[in-house]
């Protein structure tokens, strides 16, 4: 069977829309046919709360995968069509206990080698750029980055992409060009148009072009355990998701 694409949703600012993003390209991959697992990789567990599961009574999590103290297989929740490896506060933890273990970088990698019966993993990363975020730069092959257009959106991207240089040169010569995802876009604020500019000049091919626009039921629908797709299938959430998914599917 073919090995996943592996896709991590990145950005140390916060409130960019990881999560948002995470959740919904998974549900919208799972959509269009595929096999999707997406990965909670950050201990606000904002992602596994988004299930509508309680994570901080989670005994399974992935801290337990990565301790060996369970299997994946058994760790993964089945939710709407698509699977969730969970986390919960436990996950800040692995950054002390392994502070001196050989090939900390290759952590998140190593649980996500033997993964079966997947097309797609999504990985929602924390908003930093540490430990956990190195791991999930090492074991993807792609790099997603929620920006929304605004005052200080391009602050700290270069310090973003020079940590993604580091990593490509030391520890995942493989990784692709990062592409970039246009959230939250308004077209009736001048700012949100000024600051798109910008960032197509800067960056070009590498932002998609589907743009994600504002929509109250986006940031409605995990309130209520669903993804945009399920919770108000007809909004402009929905339609943008759909089309940035077949722009993800599309070979390039
Ligand atoms: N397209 C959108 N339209 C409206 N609201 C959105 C959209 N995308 C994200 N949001 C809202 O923006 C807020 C931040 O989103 P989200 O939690 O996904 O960001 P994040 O980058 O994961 O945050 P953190 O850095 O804390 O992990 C949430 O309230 C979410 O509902
Ligand atoms: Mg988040």
């Amino acid at each position: 069977m073919q090995k996943p694409q592996i896709i991590a949703i990145c950005n140390q600012k916060g409130g960019v829309g990881k999560t948002t993003c995470a959740l919904n390209i998974a549900a919208g991959l799972t959509i269009l046919g595929k096999k999707v697992l997406v990965v909670d990789f950050d201990p606000q567990a904002h992602l596994t709360y988004s299930f509508n599961i309680g994570a901080h009574d989670l005994k399974k999590t992935i801290y337990s995968v990565i301790k060996g103290e369970a299997s994946l297989q058994e760790t993964l929740i089945e939710h709407n069509g698509l699977k969730l490896l969970p986390a919960n506060l436990d996950l800040t933890l692995v950054e002390t206990e392994f502070a001196t273990a050989p090939k900390r970088e290759y952590i998140l990698k190593n649980i996500l080698t033997n993964i079966a019966d997947v097309q797609y993993v999504i990985i929602d990363c924390p908003p930093a750029s540490g430990f956990l975020t190195i791991n999930a730069l090492t074991c993807c092959h792609e790099i997603y980055i929620p920006l929304q257009m605004e005052f200080l959106a391009l602050k700290g991207m270069s310090r973003l992409l020079s940590l993604i240089g580091e990593v490509k040169k030391s520890l995942n010569k493989e990784l692709l060009v990062p592409r970039i995802i246009a959230n939250r876009f308004d077209s009736r604020k001048k700012l949100n148009n000024a600051i798109m500019e910008k960032v197509l000049e800067r960056f070009g091919r590498q932002v998609f072009n589907t743009i994600v626009r504002e929509n109250i039921a986006v940031a409605e629908a995990p309130s209520f355990a669903q993804s945009i797709f399920e919770y108000a299938p007809k909004s402009h959430g929905a339609e943008d998701y759909l089309n940035l998914c077949k722009e993800i599917i599309k070979p390039q």
